[in-house]
């Protein structure tokens, strides 16, 4: 693979039985850059993203992530690798404020034992106080520091879905996925939204997201894969994409006349 290859996705296919979902899928996430993966809904996204998070393990092929293979690991290994992503139906602990649902995402980093825990040892105070502060700086980020100690059931829709993106940054991740991150959304929170996904770029992180809605999409991504019936029938650049015949009867067109 080459060096600029954050994620390498080669020939994968999936089937559940005799359902193949997914077929001789291929394509290259690169470092630095946001991709996003359309299609119509079935094709096979999601699915994707359970293989590359570990949640499925392929039928065929293989999924390397910074040169180095990702089917057979857990995934909590695979998040300790530098993955993280959010959810088409969104996870949050309702009953938790944002500050702690943040926390919750940074635990694999806090290398302090339950004993240290129970002795509530200085060092651990201090790493506590730490992950506190970038907890905070996590909040502010998604424009969400001022309502830090609120529970998280009482918050709209568009800002839980800015607090799973939160928590997912808490990680640390390298590469960050989003199922659909814009579901939902009035226009206004997109476009917080589409700014927030360009400063996590800005700040160095791989974006890989699925998405549907075409203007988000072809405003943010450098390139795009289409999927359709579990096979890839284009990659480029939004605008290749755009303008593919192929697409445009899968999948544009359709939506254009929706
Ligand atoms: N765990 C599973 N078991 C059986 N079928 C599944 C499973 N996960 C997904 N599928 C099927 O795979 C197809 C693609 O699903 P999905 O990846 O969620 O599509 P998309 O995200 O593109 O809408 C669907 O037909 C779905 O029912
Ligand atoms: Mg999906």
């Amino acid at each position: 693979m080459s060096a600029a290859n954050l994620l390498s996705i080669r020939h994968v296919g999936k089937h559940f039985g005799g359902l193949h979902v997914l077929q001789d899928v291929s394509f290259e996430v690169p470092a630095g850059s946001i991709y996003g993966l359309i299609g119509p809904n079935g094709a096979g996204k999601t699915t994707v993203f359970n293989l590359i998070t570990g949640l499925l393990t392929p039928s065929a092929g293989s999924i390397d992530f910074q040169g180095a293979s990702l089917i057979g690991q857990q995934a909590h290994q695979i998040t300790h690798r530098g993955i993280a992503r959010t959810f088409q139906n969104i996870r949050i602990f309702k009953e938790m404020d944002l500050l702690e649902n943040v926390m919750v995402g940074m635990h694999e980093h806090l290398n302090y034992g339950p004993l240290a825990l129970l002795l509530n040892s200085g060092a651990c105070r201090a790493a506590e106080k730490r992950a506190r502060e970038r907890a905070l700086e996590l909040l502010s980020w998604v424009g969400l520091d001022h309502k830090a100690d609120m529970l998280a059931d009482n918050l709209s829709y568009g800002d839980q879905r800015k607090l799973e993106f939160a928590r997912a940054l808490a990680t640390e991740p390298k590469l960050l996925l989003l199922d659909e991150p814009v579901a939902g959304m009035n226009p206004s929170e997109k476009t917080i939204l589409m700014e927030e996904i360009n400063n996590i770029r800005n700040r160095g992180y791989g974006v890989f997201m699925i998405e549907h809605d075409m203007r988000f999409v072809m405003g943010l991504c450098d390139r795009i894969a289409v999927l359709n019936f579990g096979r890839i029938i284009a990659e480029g650049t939004p605008d290749e994409v755009r303008n593919n015949p192929e697409v445009i009867e899968a999948y544009l067109g359709k939506e254009d006349a929706a």
